[in-house]
């Protein structure tokens, strides 16, 4: 089966908040995670299908919709839950944010490593909380971010309520492999932590040789104390329609975050639901050509930065996500975003992510190869400049 992965939807002045941003400027957008992409043929097929019923109420899952995220979880990655455990929401960050309110009181702390996606350190703040960040450490030899298991000791303190982590991780894109995330399952029980693992970006691993291991899949007593967040979003390029879920095997938990939503998290609506079984029921021959193109799109970045791109580098494989997490402290730019934008390429300010001022730019290269290609020349002609 062939799907078109090079003829663009064409955004400009239409209602995507990647594009609006630079409107009216010669700026190709590349940051936010939101792929150019047109959805999978089936899911389009499914929300035509649901919006000529003209039917719009309030909804709730019918069975078939939990099925497929029932079975989907057990056939790519031999998770099986008890579709009780699920509580649909409206978004991932949304469920950043109720874990903050249901897993910690007021004043308490909640640990993650950075560089982090940004909603994992504002998500306690907004709550009352205080995030706690533990940098993940660089092995030069090993050219990998790792988890630096004697900070996150010291980082415990009698206030600490739970860990947040990202995995696979935006942005240094690793996968953690199973004996890092056992002893991170090890951590959370003997802390008591609630451990709340975002993994949105799990059916988007670009290395053939790894495999996503859902926290939730590690067994003995972590799965008590773990709150899981996936999504269709990310994978299937349909952020918009709002569709996510918490996994939460322990009931009263599970209790707790749903009385934290109670008033304030709108529910999941028609589309959303209708988009969400599409997309896991029929849509894996259009994931794995989205792999494809992925790949290919991740080693052309990988060759542009270390090629022709002079004061950048790339620190480790991007073995997931469609995100290239870019060093350029060597630049010595002040503020690389506005730079990068001058010369026409808008990026995500690694400092929102926890990174030093000036060290990071994270670009989004889930986009047709001929705009990657122009991103790239840009981001070069942006280089150049720099340090001449
Ligand atoms: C790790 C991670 N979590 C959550 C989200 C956003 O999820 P949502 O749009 O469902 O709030 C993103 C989006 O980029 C992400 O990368």
């Amino acid at each position: 089966m062939s799907f078109d992965f090079d003829h663009p939807p064409e955004r400009r002045g239409t209602d995507s908040q990647k594009w609006q941003k630079y409107a009216g400027r010669d700026v190709l957008p590349m940051w936010v995670a939101d792929m150019d992409f047109r959805a999978p043929p089936a899911v389009i097929e499914a929300l035509q299908r649901r919006v000529a019923d003209g039917v719009y109420g309030y909804a709730r899952p019918v069975p078939s919709q939990v099925a497929a995220v029932v079975e989907t979880l057990s056939q790519l990655h031999g998770w099986t839950i008890d579709p009780e455990w699920i509580v649909w929401l409206p978004g991932l960050v949304v469920g950043l944010n109720v874990t903050a309110t249901a897993a910690a009181g007021p004043g308490e702390e909640i640990l993650c490593l950075t560089p982090v996606y940004p909603p994992f350190m504002s998500a306690p703040r907004n709550a009352g909380r205080v995030p706690v960040t533990v940098p993940l450490a660089y092995a030069t030899a090993s050219r990998t971010w790792e988890i630096d298991w004697d900070a996150l000791e010291r980082a415990v303190t009698p206030r600490t309520r739970a860990f947040f982590l990202c995995n696979p991780h935006n942005p240094v894109a690793r996968v953690f492999r199973r004996d890092e995330l056992e002893k991170l399952a090890e951590f959370c029980v003997r802390h008591r932590l609630v451990l709340c693992s975002d993994e949105i970006h799990c059916d988007l691993i670009l290395e053939p040789g790894l495999r996503h291991i859902p926290t939730g899949t590690l067994g003995g007593a972590i799965a008590q104390q773990t709150i899981t967040l996936i999504a269709p979003s990310k994978t299937y390029n349909i952020p918009g329609l709002g569709t996510a879920l918490a996994i939460i095997p322990n009931a009263d938990l599970r209790r707790r975050f749903v009385h934290a939503t109670q008033g304030i998290v709108a529910e999941v609506n028609v589309l959303g639901f209708t988009a969400c079984e599409a997309a896991f029921r029929h849509c894996e021959p259009w994931r794995q050509a989205l792999l494809e193109r992925l790949r290919r799109n991740r080693d052309l970045v990988l060759r542009a930065v270390a090629d022709t791109m002079p004061g950048a580098r790339i620190e480790a494989p991007i073995e997931a996500t469609y995100l290239a997490w870019i060093n350029v402290a060597d630049l010595g730019l002040k503020d690389p975003i506005a730079h990068f934008e001058a010369h026409g390429v808008g990026l995500s300010e690694g400092r929102f992510f926890g990174a030093a001022p000036g060290s990071h730019v994270r670009l989004n290269f889930g986009c047709p190869e001929s705009t990657l290609r122009e991103g790239l020349r840009r981001l070069h002609a942006g280089a150049v400049a720099a340090v001449k």
